[in-house]
Formats: structure tokens, C-alpha cells, sequence
């Protein structure tokens, strides 16, 4: 559905996307992580048509994406910063300028706000929402045309954990219901939560690529075991035979509360890739 190959794109002199490559699938979720500045919102902008580039192709429901139709068009929902929300009117309005951009009917609109959680906001203006409920207006505006590709640009950025969590709620929903979902983040749980494939971006370069599990497991250099006894000690084995008898000595005079093993998360792998952290040094 959604393919790069080789793409390079500069802004003046200042390479920020070097030799991109990947593809994503039919119903899949494909996670871009990276820090701020790696370059996310610019490859949205180029697989959406709203950029153009220097090196490489790039294509969308098997077009490429400097040629799409209205039709393909059509068949794309964008949910980035900034993008399609008018102020002054009410998320009705807001909606409803869309739907007749998109060929909608009026009612559609009305379900799609209740699908985000906004029915009791719907005559709300939207410089009045919160930063969730502008968040849910954005993916109304996004699923208002029932499109089978989906790019969203740090979707719950700055979002409470509750907020969150039905925002992804909803994306697991549209991935259900068949629809190839692009979203960036660099948030590594969001990542690994929701990404079928998980693309980390460090300085406009894919520096690893595969699904969040493989992942972690690939990068688990260490492989230990972590124990934390009932007198409140924690202890760290080795995960290998040589730990068996201290182990089961262990479980057998019912010493230990919790025994984990013990593998990397997709922030320590990109520290190790990068020498960076996702989220910043904060
Ligand atoms: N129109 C532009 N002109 C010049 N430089 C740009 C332009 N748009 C983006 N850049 C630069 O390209 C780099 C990548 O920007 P981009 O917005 O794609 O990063 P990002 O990964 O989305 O970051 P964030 O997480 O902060 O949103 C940045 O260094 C940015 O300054
Ligand atoms: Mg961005």
C-alpha cells in the first residue's frame, strides 16, 4: 500500500532524509520513531503529496505519489499539526466542509464524532476544545471518508494516558476494519503497543527497521533474568543453565516476589544505534 525506495530529500543544502526505504503492507500499522528533527513529518509530507523530493520513488496504492488521482487521493486520511482545523467554526462545520470536499454525506458526520468521542462537543467551536478533544477532531477529519490509508503525525502527542489510550483504541479499530495506518511518533511504548513495524529514524537515516518484538529481542545482548526476593533485595542471573540451581533453590524456600527476564525496549535500542535518547535528555 505504502512503498519508499532510496528517497532522498534536502532543504537547501541540509540533507534530511537520506536513501528512506520500506513497505508497508495492506492492514498493517507502520510506526516511524525518532527524535524531533529525525525527519517524521517531512516523509509524511512526501508520501501525502504535500512535498516533493530529490532522489528515489516513492508510491501509495501502487501509484506514485507525485501522479495521484483525485479517486486515490480520496482514499487517504492526514492527521498532522495545524492541518484542516478551522478556529472559528463549530467541529460540525469543521466537518462538514470536508465531507462536501469528499463527496460525504452530511449524516457520516455525526457518527464520525461520535466515534471520536465528541457527540456532546459538536457545536462546540473549535478553539474552545481541549488539546485531546482537537486531537479527536483531527482524527475525525481524518476518518470522515472512510479512506484505506492513514498517515498520523504524532497522534497523542501530549495527550493525558487516559486520552491516549482510547486514541489508540480508535486506530486499532480502523486497523481491524482493513485500513494500512503510517503514524509517527517517539513515543517507544506507543510504538511498540500498536506497529506491526516499527522504522527507527535518527537524522533523516533508517537506522533499524522490523517489528517491535524482533526487535527488542535482537538487541538483547545481556540476557539476564531479575529477580526481586520478598526481603526486598533484587538480584540479577545470568539467563543460562549456570543459574538453574541458584534459581531453584530460590523458588523452593519461597524467597522471590517477582522473576522477569530481561530485554531491551525500543528506547535503549536506538540508544545503542544512535547514541541518542527518543525523547530527549529530560
Ligand atoms: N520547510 C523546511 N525548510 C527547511 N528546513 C526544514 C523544512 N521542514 C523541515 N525542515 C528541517 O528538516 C528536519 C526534519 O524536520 P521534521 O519536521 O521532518 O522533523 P520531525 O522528525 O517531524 O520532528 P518533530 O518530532 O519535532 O516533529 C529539521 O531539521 C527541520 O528543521
Ligand atoms: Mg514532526
Amino acid at each position: 500500500m505504502i512503498q519508499c525506495e532510496n528517497v532522498y530529500k534536502s532543504f537547501g543544502d541540509r540533507t534530511v532524509l537520506s536513501g528512506i526505504h520500506f513497505s508497508i503492507s495492506k492492514g498493517k500499522i507502520f510506526g516511524l520513531l525518532g527524535p524531533s528533527g529525525a525527519g517524521k513529518t517531512t516523509l509524511i509530507k512526501i508520501l501525502t503529496g504535500q512535498l516533493s523530493f530529490e532522489k528515489g520513488k516513492a508510491s501509495v496504492l501502487n501509484n506514485s505519489v507525485q501522479n495521484l488521482t483525485d479517486e486515490e487521493k480520496k482514499n487517504i486520511g492526514i492527521m498532522m499539526d495545524q492541518f484542516g482545523v478551522y478556529d472559528r467554526l463549530s467541529c460540525t462545520d469543521n466537518l462538514k466542509i470536508f465531507a462536501d470536499i469528499y463527496s460525504v454525506a452530511h449524516n457520516v458526520i455525526q457518527s464520525t464524532l461520535e466515534m471520536v468521542g465528541l457527540k456532546n462537543a459538536m457545536n462546540m467551536k473549535a478553539m474552545d476544545l481541549s488539546k485531546g478533544m482537537r486531537t479527536r477532531l483531527q482524527l475525525a477529519r481524518a476518518f470522515l471518508h472512510s479512506p484505506s490509508i492513514i498517515f498520523l503525525d504524532e497522534p497523542t502527542a501530549g495527550l493525558d494516558p487516559l486520552t491516549m489510550k482510547s486514541i489508540h483504541k480508535m486506530i486499532l479499530d480502523k486497523k481491524e476494519s482493513g485500513c494500512t495506518i503510517f503514524l509517527t511518533t517517539h513515543n517507544m511504548e506507543e510504538a511498540a503497543a500498536l506497529c506491526d513495524t516499527v522504522a527507527l529514524l535518527n537524522e533523516g537515516v533508517i537506522v533499524e527497521i522490523g517489528s517491535p518484538k524482533e526487535m527488542c529481542r535482537k538487541y538483547n545482548h545481556h540476557k539476564t533474568i531479575k529477580l526481586h526476593l520478598i526481603s526486598g533485595e533484587d538480584m540479577e542471573l545470568m539467563h543460562g543453565k549456570e543459574s538453574a540451581d541458584e534459581i531453584y533453590q530460590l523458588l523452593k524456600s519461597e524467597c522471590i516476589e517477582t522473576i522477569h527476564s530481561s530485554e531491551p525496549n525500543l528506547e535503549t535500542v536506538f540508544l545503542e544505534l544512535t547514541g541518542r535518547k527518543l525523547q530527549g535528555d529530560v
